[in-house]
């Protein structure tokens, strides 16, 4: 696909407003390649190297999952299982007309205080529980729907600017990421969380948030996604243990950019989440990062340095030393329903290479019996292909829309209906 160079200096120049000032000159000197012609001749690793039937993937499963762990995303603390401890401090309420009620309790997570917007179908019997879909939202719950009694919490910068309170004029804000009404008519419950409640995204070296109550990690051990990944699995911990109207079985894990790539890591983490869903990941989310093409490994880790573990780094300008690749990550949530989207304009995050790791990705599927994903060529934009793995590229910029939902809504209503989940 031709770019025209206009478009690249605008791609290259939205994400500038992440970068964090210490690392922002070093990060404006890495110029992308957007060239399919200039990427580095690769091989992919095998998942199924060695596997010769459905019944040896579960230990190949467990050695690809401790190596991406240990490589790429760290290791986070295993979790005893107690209860998870919340308040239900706000009055819930009806919206939508009655259709739907919201309620925001709030968790104690690893001492910190994490606030859970549920939005979810009313006038359901009160022995049915509803599938849901979990992820976390970037600017606020207030910033999911625009209605006064959501709370305000605090929020952070993401430059290291520090806390504030969430404030009125920005309820709402991010309403077209969340087609709510849109889930709560298609039966499904919203829980959605602000990630900088479990982690405030800078690299602080590991001092605030979840982190605080660990010590800092060593170098195969948990970075920001990795604890973000972690704090979705103690939310689903917590629908397990109370009877919220949720079927816990049925939860899919969403996300979109740094968030899709925290929900694959916690759908391959945490095998409870029964359907993920990643929208525009990227780098170090569904791209393949031996591409190197768009963002790089060694531009994500010198501009995120706190994203994954320490190892990681060893990848830096070094692709073809990694001997796992995100077609592995892809693989660890086989046989589960999985859904990867890209965004034509949003060539940063490599949407051929999202699509190339769902291909490679394919065999496991099929292995344990799926029909996996349904064609090897790259789909047209705005035309979806659905499997068990789906995919689709759909037109526009790096985002969430309502198309974007339409296909994970029709695509988790045919797996997570009602007994489809394990
Ligand atoms: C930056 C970053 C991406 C990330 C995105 C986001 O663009 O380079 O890797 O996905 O931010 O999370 O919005």
């Amino acid at each position: 696909m031709k770019i025209p160079s206009s478009f690249l200096v605008a791609a290259v120049a939205a994400n500038i407003h992440f970068v964090i000032p210490e690392v922002s000159a070093q990060a404006e000197k890495f110029v992308p390649n957007y060239d399919e012609a200039k990427i580095p001749d690769y091989v992919l690793p095998d998942p199924l190297e060695g596997v010769g039937s459905a019944d040896d993937w579960a230990k190949k499963r467990a050695e690809i999952f401790r190596l991406i762990e240990r490589e790429m995303f760290g290791k986070a603390p295993r979790y005893s299982g107690e209860k998870i401890a919340f308040a239900e401090d706000i009055p819930s309420f009806e919206i939508l007309d009655g259709r739907a009620r919201v309620s925001q309790p709030l968790l104690t997570i690893a001492g910190q205080d994490v606030r859970v917007l549920m939005i979810q179908p009313a006038n359901v019997s009160a022995i049915s529980a509803v599938p849901a879909i979990i992820g976390y939202n970037f600017g606020g719950n207030h910033t999911v729907i625009s209605d006064p009694r959501i709370a305000l919490g605090t929020v952070w910068g993401r430059g290291g600017e520090g806390e504030r309170k969430a404030e009125d004029a920005e309820r709402g804000k991010s309403a077209s990421r969340w087609a709510v009404e849109r889930i709560v008519d298609a039966g499904f419950a919203l829980v959605t969380i602000y990630y900088g409640d479990v982690d405030p995204d800078f690299d602080d070296g590991f001092k605030n948030g979840i982190f605080a109550q660990f010590p800092a990690p060593k170098p195969d051990e948990w970075g920001s996604i990795a604890g973000w990944a972690w704090g979705l699995s103690r939310v689903l911990d917590f629908l397990e243990q109370n009877d919220r109207g949720i079927d816990a079985k049925r939860v899919a894990v969403f996300g979109h950019s740094r968030l899709g790539k925290t929900s694959l890591w916690a759908g391959a983490s945490d095998p409870r989440f029964a359907l993920v869903i990643s929208n525009d990941s990227g780098c170090g989310g569904a791209a393949l990062s031996k591409r190197a093409i768009g963002e790089t490994v060694g531009r994500i880790n010198t501009v995120f340095p706190h994203w994954f573990c320490d190892n990681f780094q060893r990848y830096n300008d070094n692709e073809a030393a990694m001997t796992f690749d995100a077609h592995m990550l892809l693989a660890l949530i086989a046989p589960r329903p999985l859904y990867v989207a890209s965004a034509e304009e949003d060539q940063w995050a490599d949407p051929h290479g999202e699509f190339l790791a769902c291909v490679a990705a394919d065999p496991v599927y099929r292995l344990l019996g799926t029909d996996g994903l349904p064609q090897k060529e790259m789909p047209k934009v705005n035309e979806p292909i659905q499997g068990t793995i789906g995919y689709h590229i759909r037109t526009g910029k790096h985002d969430v829309t309502d198309f974007d939902w339409q296909q994970y809504l029709q695509f988790a209503a045919k797996h997570l209906a009602s007994g489809a989940g394990k």
